[in-house]
């Protein structure tokens, strides 16, 4: 990357000045608040500790969840300052604001190597707004925390798909550098982007399903298979006239996935068979089932263990895997046996074919570790779920961008 990173800065010396970093601490939560995985969390730590270690004052920017612009406590970062504090063994204060009085203080308050996180960003409605006259201004209040000789250093590769406030607009106002872990989330992505090795095998998954069918267009000329369940499967079978009865479909994708089909039927690998459940619950009736046997007003949950057995055959052939998405709802116990196969899939091809596998995004990554996979049996798990895949669609992260500038 032509861009300064975290070393350049380092080397100038941080010692007694403000750094600013953005990290992407949008972790789970549990209805009690509790995180149900701190990933994030520990791939932060490297840069926020070399900073802290170099006698910066860091304050740290993040968001949690979708709060649209209001306070509300449910999104606080409470849960996060106390996790980091926990993990860095060493006190992170959790400003009671953005950039109001409170966050004023406490930025003036830091003496060398101490860690400051603000509240959420995004309760700032100008994080995300459309305005850039909007978003400038909430950037220059966020600048000001920093005393005159501050820097910006961008580490929330989850994020970096965002032209927000505090992952884009603040590096136009302060020296800016690279953080560890967008360089090595980057460097790690550009190899799969630019020379997959063949066969090149894709895996998705999970519920955000427009956002992924795009993918599969601009991924289709790359690889070799795309292998696709989870959330987004339905709209395919669906599409294929199969019944999904009340599963996750997106009626108006369906002609999308007609054409994607006829496209690159070739490359799509479907599931065919089924983990039906008689209702969203940890605890509902189910059935396995075959494409057009899921039960009058159930829903699929999963994929079934033949989806399984094809799909690790077609992985077990691969020498570059990218997987971006859980198979079915493996937060539920009953419905976590597709993920849980094709995880291990994906780790037995690593250590038996020598596959490069980069497991990308929140929920799939999460899915490894809430499951008690072996992290070390992947080549890398990303932090970011729709950053990996715009980049690996060839668009322009807008927070990697700015740092060229
Ligand atoms: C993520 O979880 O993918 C990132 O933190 C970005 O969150 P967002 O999709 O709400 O912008």
């Amino acid at each position: 990357m032509a861009v300064k990173t975290l070393k350049d800065l380092l080397d100038e010396g941080v010692d007694g000045r403000h750094v600013i970093v953005r990290s992407d601490f949008n972790v789970p939560l549990n209805d009690d608040r509790e995180i149900t995985d701190k990933g994030r969390i520990i791939a932060s730590l490297p840069t926020l500790k070399a900073l802290s270690e170099g006698g910066a004052k860091v304050i740290v920017m993040a968001h949690l969840g979708r709060p649209k612009g209001e306070v509300n406590e449910k999104y606080s970062l409470a849960p996060v300052a106390e996790a980091l504090s926990d993990e860095l063994g060493q006190y992170v204060a959790l400003a009671a604001d953005v950039v109001g009085e409170d966050a004023h203080e406490r930025a003036n308050g830091l003496t060398e190597g101490d860690i400051l996180l603000l509240e959420n960003v995004r309760f700032d409605p100008r994080e995300t707004s459309k305005d850039e006259a909007e978003r400038t201004a909430f950037a220059q209040e966020l600048a000001a925390l920093a005393a005159d000789n501050g820097a910006f250093v961008s580490d929330g590769f989850g994020v970096v798909h965002r032209a927000q406030t505090s992952v884009y607009d603040i590096a136009k106002l302060l020296p800016h550098y690279a953080g560890g872990l967008v360089e090595t989330e980057i460097s790690v992505l550009e190899k799969i982007a630019e020379s997959p090795e063949a066969p090149y095998v894709v895996v998705l998954g999970g519920s955000k399903v427009s956002d992924k069918i795009g993918v599969i267009e601009a991924l289709a000329a790359k690889a070799d298979k795309i292998i696709v369940g989870g959330g987004m499967c339905y709209t395919f079978l669906a599409a294929q006239g199969h019944n999904v009865q009340q599963s996750l479909l997106q009626e108006e994708m369906k002609e999308t996935c007609t054409d994607l089909l006829a496209r690159f039927g070739d490359k799509i690998v479907l599931p065919v068979d089924l983990v039906a459940a008689s209702e969203f619950n940890k605890d509902a009736e189910k059935q396995i089932v075959d494409l057009d046997s899921i039960p009058e007003g159930w829903m699929s949950l999963d994929i079934g263990p033949e989806s399984v057995k094809n799909f690790g055959e077609v992985l077990s052939t691969a020498k570059t895997i990218f997987w971006n998405g859980p198979m079915g709802v493996f937060e539920f116990a009953a419905f976590s046996e597709g993920t849980r196969g094709i995880a291990q899939a994906i780790i037995d091809a690593t250590a038996g074919n020598g596959a490069f596998s980069v497991v990308g995004g929140g929920d799939s990554a999460a899915s490894v570790r809430v499951l008690g996979l072996n992290e070390d049996g992947f080549s890398h798990i990303s932090t970011g779920g729709g950053a990996s895949l715009e980049y690996l669609e060839g668009k322009e992260l807008p927070g990697v961008a700015i740092l060229a500038q």
